[in-house]
């Protein structure tokens, strides 16, 4: 038995939708209140919709019951600061599991590169029901700030960059693709991540938006991105060499670290 997969993200894994009007809402996401969970102190979450409802953003399979990136429950503090943002994340109707709002700190291209990983959205998710995908809507006027995602990580010729001006819609295979967003400017980025359950629910509200599997990389100069690349080789190599050098398994394949590096570097 496999998934239930929207045929849209066959081809590349992501989906760009038309933009929101972000500038007829208020700036809700500036008074919610965000966890600084396990961050690596450049990014904070603040939960819409987490496991059982509380302030909180942890994976769903680590809580007790564990249970898999599906039925989250409203956390009502932050509803109520952000009615708007919790209607946006309901619109589709499809069955939601992790929502909250990211603020993401400027960083350069190399620090993004290092930082690309896929998201564990599926874990415990039975098999015969939907594939979780994940929204992310951008919320503040990032024009030079771009999703960076990448079929193979180690292969920037699989590279696609969206940029990410206010209003921004993308739909991604996270668990598919590696993804991190590379955000130059000088104030905090914020951006609604919302999981859905893949379903006509979500089918409905993506061709209901002009969907586009395929859009046009942001350029990037090539000797600048070479500089980055190598740069975040060398970063990722002292990485491994310490983890290894502590006895732990260095690889993406290790859960601990490979949930780690979502929490850490959340697109
Ligand atoms: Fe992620």
């Amino acid at each position: 038995m496999s998934y239930v997969k929207l045929p849209i993200f066959d081809q590349t894994g992501y989906v760009v939708v038309d933009s929101y009007d972000q500038s007829r809402d208020a700036r809700e996401w500036e008074n919610l209140v965000y966890v600084d969970w396990k961050s690596s102190g450049d990014t904070r979450f603040a939960p819409l919709a987490s496991a059982y409802g509380d302030m909180e953003c942890d994976g769903f399979w680590n809580h007790t019951p564990a249970k898999t990136d599906k039925d989250g429950v409203w956390v009502p503090e932050n509803v109520a600061i952000a009615p708007r943002l919790t209607e946006r994340a309901q619109e589709p109707g499809a069955n939601i599991g992790r929502c909250r709002v990211i603020e993401l700190q400027p960083n350069t291209y190399a620090d993004a590169i290092y930082n690309l990983h896929r998201d564990d959205n599926n874990r415990l998710n039975p098999e015969g029901t939907g594939w979780i995908v994940r929204a992310f809507c951008n919320l503040t006027n990032n024009q030079d700030s771009v999703m960076i995602l990448r079929e193979d990580k180690d292969d920037p010729a699989t590279e696609t960059r969206i940029p990410l001006p206010a209003g921004a819609q993308l739909v991604l295979d996270t668990q598919r693709l590696y993804h991190a967003v590379w955000h130059p400017g000088s104030e905090p980025r914020y951006c609604l991540i919302t999981s859905y359950e893949s379903g006509p629910e979500l089918d409905a509200w993506i061709s209901a938006r002009h969907p586009a599997a395929l859009v046009p990389s942001a350029p990037v100069d090539p000797d600048f991105a070479q500089e980055a690349y190598a740069a975040a080789n060398a970063k990722r190599a002292a990485r491994e060499a310490a983890l290894a050098a502590q006895g732990a398994d260095p690889t993406f394949g290790n859960g601990t670290l490979s949930a780690a590096m979502e929490v850490l570097s959340e697109a």
